[in-house]
C-alpha cells in the first residue's frame, strides 16, 4: 500500500481527521459507491452559509477514508459556494495524488458535501425538514 499512496495519503489513513458524528449537525448526508458497497455519512454545523463543524463516519476503504478526512479540512470555515468548488479531482490533489484505480473513492467525498450544499439551502428555502 505504501509505495502507491503518497504520505499524505498514508498519514489520513493512520490519523484521519475528524471521525465521528456531531450532535448538532444540521445537515446529516450519506452516499455510496455501488461498486463496492462502501459509504460515507457527513455531519455538517452550517450557521449563515458557513461550515463550522464537521465529522464523519465511513466504511470504506484506505483511499475512502483518506480522502474523507481531508474533505473535512478543506471545508472547515467555507462558505457554502466555496464547497461546490471542490471536486474529487480537487481532493485528490490536496492529499498529493491518486492511483487511477482510487480515484472513485474521492467521488464519495465529493458528492456528499454537494448534497450538504443543496439539502442545506433547500431547508432554508423551506423545502425540506431539517435534521434536527
Ligand atoms: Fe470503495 Fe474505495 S474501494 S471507496
Amino acid at each position: 500500500m505504501s509505495e502507491l499512496y503518497s504520505a499524505k495519503v498514508l498519514d489520513h489513513v493512520q490519523n484521519p481527521r475528524n471521525v465521528g458524528s456531531l450532535e448538532d449537525a444540521n445537515v446529516v448526508v450519506q452516499t455510496g459507491d455501488p461498486n463496492c458497497g462502501d459509504a460515507l455519512v457527513f455531519f455538517i454545523k452550517i450557521e449563515n452559509d458557513v461550515i463550522y463543524d464537521i465529522k464523519f463516519l465511513i466504511k470504506g476503504c484506505g483511499a475512502a477514508i483518506a480522502t474523507s478526512s481531508i474533505a473535512t479540512e478543506l471545508v472547515m470555515g467555507k462558505n457554502l459556494d466555496e464547497i461546490l468548488t471542490i471536486n474529487d479531482q480537487g481532493i485528490a490533489t490536496a492529499l498529493g495524488g491518486l492511483p487511477e484505480e482510487k480515484m472513485h473513492c474521492s467521488n464519495m467525498a465529493a458528492s456528499a458535501l454537494h448534497a450538504a450544499v443543496q439539502q442545506y439551502r433547500a431547508t432554508v428555502a423551506g423545502e425540506a425538514r431539517p435534521v434536527v
